[in-house]
């Protein structure tokens, strides 16, 4: 739920603002462009191998800023899973005097977090620092080249044109920069596209639950759970963490459930709730399987306290 909210924020706040900024600087250079284009044609091929050189730049360090961006959704997950897991357990950690030890471990993922964010911005200035090297080269380049041409162009023209190159080289360069930006963003995109192929759960209200309530009282009426042969997976690739469970629990029954570790004494619980759909067989509440119970239904009809 964060990293999709961080992809929605990337994607709807700041790839916007971004995308506004590069087309004005795009359309600018490319204006600037045309006009010494006219002007100053002797340049043109100096100003196609700055060009070059920036976009190999530009190659170089996008895949940087991925990398920082893939990163830095990677580990703003756990900071806001601890910070619930703390405020939510905030009793039980005072009462157990182990306040320190939480506020470590989120101090530590806090700081991955930030180191990401910190390279981030290091790639970018390493970007900036490198583009306007070259323009300075440039403009230097050009500026004795037009003053040695003094003699050919008017003095006010070549004025004029050394300006635009300047402007030429900037506006280019933070062109660059925001393409580099932009093409990172699309990052968010990417994931949220992948994000739609994610199985969904089954449906949370169905057709029938309107129908199972008897003379006025809501399903479930009496309590009894049949687990009738029920084969239960994490993952197709993995072992069935419950094989062929077979078990009535009638109303009102008090039952223990005893299994060394990792016997499957939790994933019942799992099947229960339909967090994990069976693999064979069915459960069924007072004789309604609970797969045709929409999750809404199910999962309220039931309490549950952790271990
Ligand atoms: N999220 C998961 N993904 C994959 N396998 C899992 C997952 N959770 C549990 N398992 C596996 O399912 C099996 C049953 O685990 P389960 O948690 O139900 O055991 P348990 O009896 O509740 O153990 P414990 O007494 O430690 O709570 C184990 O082999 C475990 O490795
Ligand atoms: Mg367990």
């Amino acid at each position: 739920m964060t990293k999709f909210s961080k992809e929605i924020t990337t994607l709807d706040l700041m790839l916007p603002g971004l995308f506004n900024g590069l087309t004005f600087t795009g359309f600018r250079a490319l204006t600037v462009f045309i006009m010494v284009t006219f002007i100053f044609p002797y340049l043109l091929p100096v100003v196609f191998f700055v060009a070059i050189f920036m976009v190999l730049i530009l190659k170089k360090s996008v895949r940087g800023l991925k990398e920082c961006l893939a990163t830095d959704g990677k580990y703003k997950g756990p900071i806001h899973d601890h910070l619930a897991t703390i405020v939510n357990g905030l009793v039980t950690l005072r009462k157990y005097e182990r306040g320190t030890y939480f506020r470590d471990m989120f101090v530590n993922d806090l700081e991955k977090s930030t180191n990401v964010v910190f390279n981030y911005y290091l790639v970018n200035r390493w970007i900036a620092l490198h583009l306007d090297f070259l323009c300075l080269i440039f403009s230097c380049g050009a500026t004795i080249f037009a003053v040695t041409m003094k003699d050919t162009i008017s003095p006010d023209l070549l004025a004029y044109a050394l300006t635009l190159l300047s402007e030429l080289i900037m506006f280019f360069s933070i062109t660059l920069r925001y393409s580099a930006e932009v093409e990172s963003f699309f990052i968010s995109a990417n994931r949220l596209y992948k994000y739609t192929s994610i199985e969904s759960e089954d449906l949370l209200v169905k057709d029938g639950d309107d129908t199972l309530s008897q003379d006025g009282v809501a399903w479930p009426w009496k309590g009894q759970i049949e687990f009738d042969d029920v084969t239960m997976r994490y993952r197709p690739e993995l072992d069935p963490s419950i094989r062929n469970l077979t078990v009535t629990i009638e109303p009102k029954m008090k039952i223990g459930i005893v299994g060394r570790t990792g016997a499957g004494k939790s994933s019942i619980f799992q099947a229960l709730f339909r967090l994990l759909d069976c693999d064979g067989g069915m459960v069924r509440i007072d004789g309604v399987n609970i797969a045709d119970v929409g999750l809404h239904l199910l999962r309220k009809s039931i309490a549950f306290i952790p271990q």
